[in-house]
């Protein structure tokens, strides 16, 4: 009779821990709150996905579709990613949401358009691909039915090979870090001129010159490499910080969209250090702006 108790512990432990599983619970929040923050905060779905007035974001209508880019050779309108089950992704599996984010494939198979900046995004870390499922999941689903995108270019049959597993440097690791969050922030598809072929010139990374219409008329983007003369080279961490941040440059003037300052107001000190830390460590190019 000696093994009964033995025998007997296990399960009681189990059904304890099924009852009351805190851990799980708290570990969903976690998530959750992880993935409030990045999408909140350094990646900025919402810059593309939330519909903004004059006042800022609305978010009472959050990630329910937003801009809409009118830009030969493509009329795209970013998606309703609330979820609600007819008009955003409430009939998605969590599965099928992370790959559609990560690799840009819907559930059907059909590849999500740019600009939403898939090359980029596939280096999101499991664990951040997971919180920011999470998150998604938890705001409130609002019907909005969006129109269909039209491409007049071929799109490619992927963005890649299929992903299978991607882990996120550790935040001691400054330089490491700071460059995963540069690069799941897409801060360099904006910042990177553009080749011939429409792709970005990562040999001039971080070199600027895009232009961006818009209601408030074309914005350029900067130089953002070390250079002394046309980059950063010469500013303080504070005033690179505040221009990420706040959208004040160094002169003073603020910035113009379409650049998430309201969503990048959200980064935490030790993140804005990492990536300044890593745009610091970038080549330095010259450039005309
Ligand atoms: C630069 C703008 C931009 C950013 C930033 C962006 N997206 Fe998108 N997204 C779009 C556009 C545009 C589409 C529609 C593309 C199409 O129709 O093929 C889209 C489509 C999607 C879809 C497909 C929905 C459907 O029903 O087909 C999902 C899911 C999605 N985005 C999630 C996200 C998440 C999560 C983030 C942040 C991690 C994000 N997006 C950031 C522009 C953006
Ligand atoms: C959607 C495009 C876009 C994204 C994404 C973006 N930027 Fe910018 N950025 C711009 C534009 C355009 C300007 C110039 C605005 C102006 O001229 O008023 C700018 C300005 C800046 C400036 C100010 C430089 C100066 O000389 O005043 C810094 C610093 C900067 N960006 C860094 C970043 C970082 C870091 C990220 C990622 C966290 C990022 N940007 C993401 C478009 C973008």
């Amino acid at each position: 009779m000696t093994s009964c108790p033995r025998m007997l512990l296990p399960a009681a432990v189990a059904s304890l821990l099924f009852v009351i599983d805190p851990a799980a619970a708290s570990s969903d929040d976690t998530l959750i709150k992880r993935g409030e923050y990045l999408i909140n905060g350094p990646v900025a779905c919402g810059n593309c996905h939330t519909l903004a007035g004059p006042d800022g974001p609305d978010f009472s209508r959050e990630l329910a579709g937003g801009l809409v880019f009118d830009v030969e050779p493509f009329k795209a309108y970013a998606a309703n990613i609330t979820p609600d089950n007819g008009t955003g992704i409430g009939a998605w599996s969590d599965a099928e949401l992370a790959k559609a984010i990560r690799e840009g494939l819907r559930p059907d198979g059909t590849l999500i358009g740019p600009p939403m900046p898939i090359p980029f995004y596939r280096a999101l870390s499991d664990q951040d691909l997971a919180a920011i499922v999470a998150y998604i999941r938890s705001v409130a689903p609002v019907k909005n039915e969006v129109p269909t995108s039209s491409y007049n270019i071929p799109l490619p049959p992927a963005y890649g090979p299929p992903i299978d597993s991607v882990s996120a440097p550790s935040p001691d690791d400054h330089l490491a870090y700071g460059e995963y969050l540069v690069t799941i922030s897409h801060c360099m598809e904006c910042h990177t001129p553009l080749k011939e072929d429409g792709h970005p010139d990562f040999e001039r990374l971080g070199a600027g010159g895009n232009e961006f219409p818009g209601p408030w008329g074309v914005s350029v983007s900067r130089n953002i490499t070390p250079d002394k003369e046309t980059g950063l080279g010469e500013w303080s961490d504070e005033e690179i910080k505040t221009a990420i941040a706040k959208g004040v440059s160094r002169d003073g003037s603020h910035l113009l969209p379409p650049m998430g300052f309201g969503y990048y107001a959200n980064i935490t000190e030790p993140d804005l250090n990492a990536m300044v830390a890593y745009l610091r460590s970038i080549p330095p190019q010259t450039s005309e702006h």
